[in-house]
């Protein structure tokens, strides 16, 4: 363990899977005190019971991004019971694959929307109340390479009407806009852009031996990351080692959009 969070108090959403619970372990070991919040909070608190006794304590609570008032009502909650709120994490998602197979386009578009999008969107609202209040904060949203480039035809993920690369572009675009508005505050806005990840989110296609060799081989080093790797670079931003970075989109991709 390192110090590098030391004394921050950090709010993590969508922390019951993934890179999400992969940045809370890495930020509690960095010396944050960790809020970490899912809609499922039975998941995350499975998890939070894994960690041994030792290890920083770290705060659950349900939290569902599509709602105002439970995004407001997590943000009360931290700076109820630490004082302020001095980084924000956004990693809670949805793709098309989890939606209803029945739903027409609109709803499914709606739902992935509603989660990825106007989540983010809700919790930088909240979260960016609170920094305001306490001169300052760190904010990192996480988009995809979905938010930079379309997907490649080579896999079977869109007809090109898929709401996931649309939310993340809009992610994207929240972080530039939203970073260059808060930039003269103190409130730092970037964004990760991560490349295909080894989480339950990729675990039915990378499933399929041909398209998890395809998604491979569309990475210039020749596979997938692993959550770790990504909650590498969210702590780098997260912390005051970037404090002249903002309004930034990072891929973290193994080379895939530069390619
Ligand atoms: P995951 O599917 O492993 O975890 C997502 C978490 O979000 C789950 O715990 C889920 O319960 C939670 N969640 C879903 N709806 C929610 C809601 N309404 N409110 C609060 N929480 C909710 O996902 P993963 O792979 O860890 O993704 C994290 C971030 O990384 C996402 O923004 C995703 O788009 C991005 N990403 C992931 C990639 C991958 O290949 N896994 C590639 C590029 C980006």
């Amino acid at each position: 363990m390192t110090n590098r969070l030391q004394d921050k108090i950090a709010l993590i959403t969508g922390a019951a899977s993934g890179i999400g619970w992969a940045t809370v372990t890495r930020f509690a070991s960095e010396g944050a005190q960790v809020v970490a919040t899912d809609v499922n909070l039975a998941a995350l608190t499975a998890l939070t019971d894994t960690l041994p006794k030792s290890s920083h304590p770290i705060t659950a609570l349900a939290c569902d991004v599509t709602r105002a008032a439970e995004t407001e009502q997590v943000v009360a909650e931290t700076v109820a019971r630490f004082g302020r709120l001095d980084i924000l994490v956004n990693s809670a998602v949805i793709t098309p694959r989890t939606v209803d197979p029945a739903a027409d386009v609109a709803a499914r578009w709606d739902a992935v929307m509603a989660v990825n999008a106007k989540g983010t969107m809700l919790m930088c609202h909240a979260a960016v109340a609170a920094m305001r209040r306490t001169g300052g904060g760190a904010i990192v949203n996480i988009a995809s390479i979905m938010g930079l480039v379309g997907y490649p035809p080579a896999l079977p993920f869109s007809d090109g009407f898929s709401a996931y690369p649309q939310s993340k572009g809009a992610v994207v675009q929240l972080t530039r806009d939203l970073g260059v508005r808060v930039a003269s505050e103190g409130i730092r806005v970037n964004v990760v852009c991560p490349g295909f990840v080894y989480t339950a989110l990729t675990a039915n296609v990378t499933g399929d031996p041909a398209v998890h060799a395809t998604m491979r081989a569309l990475h210039p080093m020749g596979r997938l990351g692993q959550p770790a790797e990504i909650a590498n670079v969210i702590l780098f931003l997260a912390s005051d080692e970037a404090s002249f970075v903002t309004g930034a989109a990072w891929p973290v991709d193994g080379g895939y959009t530069a390619m």
